[in-house]
């Protein structure tokens, strides 16, 4: 176990006093008074002796909505039933155990998830002793918990974002009981080391370097669904960024909702982002990600590591929300349009070629036309590669989702329709510089619409369409670009002795 600010460790007895049926509702007031003090750290995970082979004879399958941490924890989930014995299957219909994890951000990501279940009713009523589970972000919202259980009793299992590692202990208890099992920890406090994992890939790899958000930007769900900012130590990222390497993963991506916060609740070091990337660019590595900045957190350290480069990436995902200072006060994002643009003035100096990708709401509650064009001006002020662009959804919990609004959905969906336009435009602009140029591309694999043609990413994340042989996959490689179009870039493979010094 892990030292620091840690109690005493924990059996699995103690995690009782923090079992609870009843759902602690989405509370800002009881969210804002989590403690600094009370991070455990777990590493006595395993499969109690009793469930061992519970999988036997049996299938899963897990469906993923959402963000990076939740393709992550999909594969905790899928290394946990995989070790109960379990077999994967990508087919619904073939499975004897179906989980959605799911994902609460806007109305629209839920409202999906609502479908499906809607959906999977049949095949429950085909098939008695299917189970079906509903776990992520959603799990973790009082309202959505009681409509499950009012609405779709075909539902066997609910459970949170905090109780992962119980799985065992969930499907045994749905397995036994006719009820629906629900369970959801309000509690938020721990960081759970040694979890199995079954990754997706063996090219790319995501890497958890903290759990949880303290920043409370007042339209967000996030962090009352994923409880409190709490990083991993340095040595255990860092020991599974080395096994990572060891195991022939060609790019890992530092996960976590707010990853500039990192480190700063541990109370025995002063270690930062900065200083932890600083010591994974020694690692043997050729790509390292990470997601997502705040701004607010984003310091000069950081961006003097960064810029040294290697093998980590010129690109950086730095989510601006809106280019007014009235609104970001509003969102309560701590900062204002102008140290928004000094960071990337900062930023642009010490790594000149930098790509800067970007997040951004329309529409906030009272969003005036003059303040939505600072967000235009803003974007081509930074002058983005590209970005992903919402329509402001209230939350239930939420501050924002108390605020009055005036702004009209027409206009909302127009202000969409504009900023995308302009987002077209400086993608393909940006696009367009790279015809005639040798970039390197770590390859993934087929392209999906034609096998014929391998796909991969560039340094700066931009997707490449090419011609070349399929022992290229898993390698980067050269590859000069003839076409440039909105969101990607065709080219063809070129030999590995060709000078490539652009990016
Ligand atoms: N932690 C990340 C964001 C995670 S959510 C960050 O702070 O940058 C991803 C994006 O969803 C956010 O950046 C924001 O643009 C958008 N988003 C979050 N809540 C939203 C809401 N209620 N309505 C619309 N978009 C939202
Ligand atoms: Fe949500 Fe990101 Fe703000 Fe956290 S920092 S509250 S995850 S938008
Ligand atoms: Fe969605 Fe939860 Fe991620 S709300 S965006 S899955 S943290």
């Amino acid at each position: 176990m892990n030292t620091a600010n840690s109690s005493d460790k924990k059996s699995e007895k103690d995690y009782s006093k923090y079992f609870t049926q009843v759902i602690t509702p989405p509370s800002l007031k009881e969210a804002k008074k989590r403690g600094k003090s009370e991070i455990q750290y777990h590493d006595d995970f395993g499969i109690p002796e009793e469930f061992r082979g519970m999988g036997e004879g049996r299938k899963f399958y897990i469906r993923t909505y959402g963000c990076q941490m939740n393709e992550h924890d999909t594969e905790v989930m899928a290394g946990i039933f995989l070790a109960l014995g379990y077999e994967p299957t990508d087919n619904t219909e073939d499975a004897n155990v179906i989980l959605l994890n799911t994902c609460a951000i806007r109305e629209n990501a839920e409202n999906k998830v609502f479908g499906e279940l809607g959906h999977l009713k049949s095949l429950k009523m085909e098939k008695p002793d299917l189970l079906l589970g509903v776990c992520g972000c959603m799990s973790q919202e009082e309202s959505v918990v009681n409509k499950i259980l009012k609405t779709y009793h075909h539902v066997d299992m609910i459970f949170g974002t905090h109780n992962i590692h119980r799985l065992p202990h969930i499907l045994n208890e749905a397995y036994m009981s006719k009820e629906m099992v629900v369970e959801v920890w309000s509690k938020e406090g721990d960081v759970i080391e040694n979890l199995p994992k079954e990754r997706k890939g063996q090219i790319k790899a995501w890497v958890n370097i903290m759990y949880g958000c303290d920043k409370f930007c007042t339209y967000c769900i996030v962090p009352y669904t994923r409880g409190k900012e709490r990083s991993r130590r340095p040595e255990e990222i860092i020991q599974e960024v080395r096994h990572l390497a060891a195991q022939g993963y060609k790019e890992i991506t530092l996960l976590g909702q707010n990853v500039n916060a990192y480190g700063k609740d541990f109370e025995d070091i002063q270690y930062g982002l900065g200083d932890l990337m600083d010591e994974i660019r020694k690692i043997d590595i050729p790509r390292v990600r990470f997601t997502t900045s705040h701004p607010r957190d984003f310091d000069d350290h950081l961006i003097e590591v960064l810029a040294k480069g290697g093998n980590l990436m010129d690109h950086i995902h730095l989510p601006v929300q809106s280019g007014s200072t009235d609104i970001l006060k509003i969102m309560a994002r701590k900062y204002t349009r102008e140290q928004y643009l000094e960071l990337v003035r900062k930023i642009k100096a010490a790594i000149p070629n930098v790509s800067l990708t970007t997040d951004i709401i329309v529409g906030y509650p009272n969003e005036t036309e003059e303040q939505f064009e600072e967000t235009l001006s803003l974007y081509r002020e930074v002058g983005y590669e590209t970005a992903y662009t919402f329509i402001y959804s209230p939350r239930e919990g939420t501050p924002a989702a108390k605020m009055e609004d005036n702004v009209p959905m027409e206009v909302k969906k127009e202000r969409l329709q504009r900023l995308n336009n302009l987002v077209n435009e400086l993608s393909a602009e940006a696009m367009k510089k790279y015809e005639g140029q040798i970039v390197e591309v770590l390859v993934d694999g087929e392209s999906k619409n034609n096998p014929d043609v391998l796909a991969g990413y560039t340094t700066k994340n931009k997707l490449v369409n090419f011609k070349g042989p399929k022992s290229a996959i898993g390698n980067i490689v050269k590859v000069k670009i003839n076409e440039a179009k909105t969101w990607s870039l065709n080219g063809e493979m070129v030999e590995e002795n060709e000078p490539a010094e652009v990016k």
